[in-house]
């Protein structure tokens, strides 16, 4: 390994303690004494991980960061951070400490076993400042540090933690006499990736909620009890309790109850997702975990030891996710829209810890690629998660195959046993992803960093995936993908619904159309020609196979003709067709949704620009199953992964596949505030700022704001018979342009809009 300056005379150190595939080994302490001069300054500490860390100086935190420095390839890349320590050093004996979590270096990964990176957490770590008179001092991590077991007997991300509070080393990481005995570290050959400052949002903890006893009444709880944080999360619990020395607290966690109102946990598959904590005894003790987390809205904590072993004082859920400012918001006059927008930021909280994943709760937890693709825009609004998606493109640079292809997750492991190509709409995540933070905070990095990633991808498509223009052409491609996921038409899991060479060729022609404009962006005319010559031919080619002269999508869904519409596929002849037949299809669906993860991101927009605002407004409005408001009906708190996760008739989907927490489906969100509110970017990083309202359905008022990257734009609107009045926040330096559209007249023509606050009136066109 190259090592970054600083690191030159560091080694990578461990402890002996192991474990194997399937078994935890205690995680360790391992520290260096060490004496100082009077008055030392600027002293810094340089840290990593392989695994995670946490550091303390003469018995002080360095840092309020959870589970640094956090998840990249190992087998490519780990980060370092630097903190200023001046102010926790002292003359004289000083020590320097620090314990190790196997985290997703050595823990689990998904459904995998432990270790999928290397077998024990290890710590590479230099101090270094100078003396009062200028002399410069290190202590670097070496031979010369001791280890010994810390009280975390067992930690995984997936699992849970073990924590025996008997076992605590007062003073572990102070200057004074320990009653254990520590033994010599090991020493580790560096490994050969890459040491690079972590620039990146840290995870922290971002907020506390208090957990409330079912059934707070009962005169005799028993050993068992359930707490309730009236929010489903991804974090942990902070428990405070008093009870005898070593009466042992299981602590199991699940997103819903079942229908006994226990906790229900079929659902986390292979997860444990319990702690354990081992009372010291004595006075009341407050314990988190360090180095674990689970999606979850109930706990269950069971005394393993007689009643009545102690009493649980307080019980707390503490959010841990990475630091975003957080910039848009919502709100209209339907309650369950309100909701449904408050779900899915929450969805985005518990799904944005190191990658953006799928789900936080069972054995899972990847950065699924196709649901981020869906979902970017929505979440571009919701926060500022440039800096987020800055280390996830780096991931995906390291994530990318040698020829080319895009895995169905980034960070890319080895999970599930599926091909190195993630398939339509997931593996597209490359172009639509950067297109999309582009369009929200206009930085041209997103796309000069990712063009050439784009441009192997297409590369790879055309060379193993497509025949004859079609990709996924079966031919070629036996897998084709995982169709339109989750639709009730069957797709994606089983055969039927939206053929899958369709929705490959669809979404091959929508990444020539990135790549045309990308490349016309960064001022590579003559490559952008190239991508819309592609286009064209992969348009036509999609219309030989797929659609008939007058407009009928075969294999008819309602995710084809919106694909087809919404990317611009057909000849304006065969327009009328398709939107004739995805309002029969929608129509003899009892007017309800019948998409799974690729269609429903578009669908309102598709029904929008034909014309057909009343039908989006009933499917946005819909509360019976399957629609979004269903979930809001029956109390969810965050996005469901499937349209029935639960139902008065089926109750519980299949446990193999139903999460309560997925961001995919609260894309709809998007449509909420472009199109229902009415601000959107007109022009990149919102210099020019669209405000297109257009109400329906059965809403008087709808607002949204966000903070861009100018200032705060936003709009308001109130509906009074007739008359819309619209008012609207235009940040500096940029222009906002009001769209009536056909519905609306304006009573004054003021556009474009200066920056400032503006009350517009509109009405109705009774054309
Ligand atoms: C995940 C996803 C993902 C899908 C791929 C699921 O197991 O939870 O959300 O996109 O697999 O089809």
């Amino acid at each position: 390994m190259q090592l970054p300056l600083s690191f030159l005379d560091a080694e990578w150190i461990q402890s002996p303690f192991v474990g194997g595939p399937l078994t935890n080994a205690p995680a360790p302490y391992l520290r260096i004494c060490f004496d100082l001069p009077d008055g030392v300054q600027e002293v810094v500490l340089h840290i990593t991980a392989l695994g995670l860390v946490e550091a303390e100086i003469n018995g002080k935190r360095v840092s309020e960061d959870v589970f640094s420095p956090g998840w990249t390839d190992y087998h490519q890349r780990v980060r370092f951070v630097s903190y200023p320590v001046t102010d926790l050093l002292q003359s004289g004996p000083n020590v320097l400490g620090a314990v190790l979590g196997d985290g997703w270096y050595c823990g689990r990964i998904a459904n995998l076993n432990r270790q999928y990176y290397g077998e024990r957490p290890r710590l590479l770590a230099v101090l270094e400042g100078k003396s009062q008179d200028g002399q410069p001092f290190r202590i670097v991590s070496n031979q010369h540090w001791e280890t010994a077991a810390s009280p975390i007997l067992a930690n995984d991300l997936i699992d849970g933690e073990a924590y025996d509070a008997r076992r605590e080393i007062p003073h572990w990481s102070e200057p004074v006499a320990t009653t254990v005995r520590w033994f010599p570290v090991e020493i580790h050959p560096a490994p050969a990736i890459a040491l690079i400052p972590h620039r990146d949002p840290p995870v922290r903890r971002q907020e506390r909620i208090k957990g409330q006893p079912l059934n707070p009444d009962d005169p005799k709880p028993g050993r068992r009890r359930i707490f309730d944080l009236g929010q489903n999360i991804s974090g942990r619990l902070r428990l405070t309790v008093r009870g005898e020395r070593g009466a042992t607290l299981r602590i199991r966690h699940g997103e819903v109850l079942d229908e006994k109102g226990g906790l229900y946990t079929s659902n986390l598959r292979s997860a444990a997702a319990t702690d354990f904590y081992t009372l010291k005894g004595g006075e009341e003790e407050t314990w988190e975990p360090r180095f674990t987390f689970h999606g979850f809205r109930y706990t269950e904590i069971f005394w393993t030891n007689p009643h009545p072993a102690g009493d649980i004082r307080s019980v707390e859920g503490v959010v841990l996710h990475n630091e975003m400012v957080r910039t848009g918001t919502f709100s209209c006059t339907h309650p369950l829209l309100n909701q449904l927008f408050k779900n899915t930021v929450w969805g985005m909280k518990d799904n944005f810890l190191e990658a953006p994943t799928d789900c936080p709760q069972r054995d899972e937890r990847l950065g699924w690629t196709g649901d981020i693709q869906v979902f970017l825009r929505t979440a571009a609004f919701i926060s500022d998660v440039r800096n987020f998606f800055h280390k996830w493109l780096q991931d995906l640079h390291e994530a990318q195959k040698p020829n080319g292809a895009i895995p169905p997750f980034v960070p890319s492991v080895k999970a599930f046993d599926l091909p190195e190509d993630g398939g339509p709409a997931w593996a597209d995540a490359v172009c639509i992803v950067p297109r999309d933070l582009y369009r929200a905070y206009g930085d041209l990095a997103f796309l000069e960093k990712t063009y050439p990633l784009m441009k192997r991808y297409m590369a790879y498509l055309a060379e193993h995936k497509v025949k004859d223009g079609v990709r996924c052409h079966p031919e070629v491609d036996a897998w084709g993908g995982f169709g339109d996921w989750l639709a009730l038409d069957g797709s994606g899991r089983t055969e039927g619904g939206t053929p899958k060479d369709l929705i490959g060729t669809a979404f091959y022609a929508h990444n020539a159309a990135i790549l045309r404009d990308s490349a016309k962006i960064l001022g590579q005319d003559q490559e952008s020609e190239t991508w819309a010559n592609l286009e064209k031919m992969t348009a036509q080619a999609f219309r030989d196979r797929f659609v008939t002269p007058q407009g009928q999508l075969i294999g008819g869904s309602q995710t084809a003709c919106v694909l087809a519409l919404h990317f611009n596929l057909l000849t304006p002849e065969q327009k009328p067709g398709a939107i004739a037949q995805l309002l029969s299809l929608i129509h003899r669906n009892g007017k309800k949704i019948g998409t799974g993860f690729v269609g429903t991101p578009y669908l309102l927009a598709v029904l929008e620009e034909a014309g057909h605002l009343d039908l989006a407004y009933d499917l946005l409005e819909q509360e019976e199953f399957p629609g979004w408001l269903f979930p809001v009906k029956n109390g969810a708190t965050t996005v469901w992964e499937r349209w029935d996760g639960w139902s008065e008739k089926n109750g519980f989907q299949d446990p193999r596949m139903n999460s309560f927490n997925h961001y995919a489906y609260g894309s709809v969100c998007n449509w909420m505030i472009e199109t229902v509110a009415g601000l959107a970017p007109h022009e990149p990083g919102y210099r020019q700022i669209l405000f297109k309202p257009r109400p329906g359905g059965s809403l008087t008022n709808a607002s949204a704001s966000c903070q861009t990257i100018h200032g705060e734009a936003a709009i308001a609107w109130t509906l009074t018979g007739n008359q819309l009045v619209l008012n609207v926040t235009v940040p500096p330096e940029t222009e906002g342009i009001p769209d009536p559209g056909q519905d609306w007249l304006p009573v004054e023509n003021d556009t474009p809009l200066p920056p400032g606050k503006h009350t517009l009136v509109w009405k109705k066109n009774s054309r």
